[in-house]
């Protein structure tokens, strides 16, 4: 018996990445799946994946910040599956990056659409079919720069931090009809977005990220879609408004005697051992 056994879930951004894997597990656990991507070829590919893993699964191009392609992308799983139970907003893009003063108007509302407009339209347009059928699970990918404050990330961050609170105020509006709702805040999960498929940078960043957090080793999507299973199945039934920080420990502090980074900070403090009152000897 799987996990998910008899529940329909719509994954957008499921062409690659966190939102590929989450389709194939999901599959694995006895889910319908509807990959939505504007991505065509790697959607289609997904769907095969899913497949392979014994699951059922369509592809729905959708471009993710329009209304019109999330209604469509809605219609379709009803008209495919038959009802709607869970939706994982996942798509997403680095956005405009860069120093502040040099990001223009158009890039910003660009990001907007496509990191937090889609996750408003994706809550909006599945409730009232969860609705029909008792209740369901919204999971939106956030960020742990939804959490905190990373320069040269101004859109994306404030996007995220939009995902976490629009999850938090849906959570209330929705708990009454048993529909939650809950992001996951990834931390450095080695996907496309930051090696965009150029030669050899895949590996550099594996190697680079297993330096970036206490576990040391680089994210990938399985980390991720273990969570986004567990906020899809009824094991977690009482979750809602909730951001899960999946992270390897990156936001959980820093070393004390080397806060800052590498070097050891000019303390009096010993590195191991008892410290006493600071006026004792
Ligand atoms: N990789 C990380 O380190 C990391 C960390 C935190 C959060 N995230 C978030 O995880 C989510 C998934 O990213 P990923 O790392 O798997 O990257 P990815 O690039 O592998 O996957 C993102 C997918 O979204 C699709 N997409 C982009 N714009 C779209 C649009 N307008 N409509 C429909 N689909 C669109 C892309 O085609 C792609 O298939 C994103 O929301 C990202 O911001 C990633």
């Amino acid at each position: 018996m799987g996990r998910l056994d008899g529940k329909v879930a719509i994954i957008t951004g499921a062409a690659s990445g966190i939102g590929r894997g989450t389709a194939i597990r999901f599959a694995g656990e006895g889910a319908a799946v509807v990959i939505a991507d504007l991505n065509v070829e790697g959607g289609e590919a997904a769907v095969r994946d899913c497949r392979e893993n014994g699951g059922r699964a369509v592809f729905q191009k959708t471009d993710v910040s329009s209304e019109t392609e999330i209604k469509a992308l809605v219609a379709r799983a009803i008209k495919e599956f038959g009802r709607l139970d869970v939706i994982y907003n996942n798509a997403g893009i680095g956005g405009a990056v860069g120093p502040l003063e040099q990001i223009s108007v158009e890039d910003w509302d660009k990001s907007q659409a496509v990191l937090l407009r889609s996750v408003f339209l994706g809550i909006k347009h599945s409730v009232p079919e969860m609705r029909k059928v008792g209740g369901g699970s919204i999971i939106s990918t956030a960020s742990v720069a939804g959490i905190r404050g990373f320069a040269g990330l101004h859109a994306y961050c404030a996007a995220k931090a939009g995902v976490v609170n629009l999850t938090r105020s849906a959570a209330l509006e929705f708990a009454k009809d048993r529909i939650r709702v809950n992001c996951i805040c990834p931390g450095g999960i080695n996907t496309p977005i930051l090696h965009r498929n150029q030669p050899g940078v895949k590996e550099a960043m594996e190697d680079w990220m297993a330096k970036g957090q206490p576990i040391p080793r680089a994210g990938h999507p399985e980390d991720i879609a273990g969570m986004a299973l567990y906020l899809a199945s009824n094991d977690s039934e009482w979750v809602t408004g909730q951001a899960m920080v999946v992270d390897g420990g990156l936001t959980i502090g820093a070393s004390f005697f080397s806060a800052g980074g590498g070097d050891r900070i000019p303390t009096a403090l010993p590195p191991s051992g008892y410290v006493g009152p600071s006026f004792e000897k």
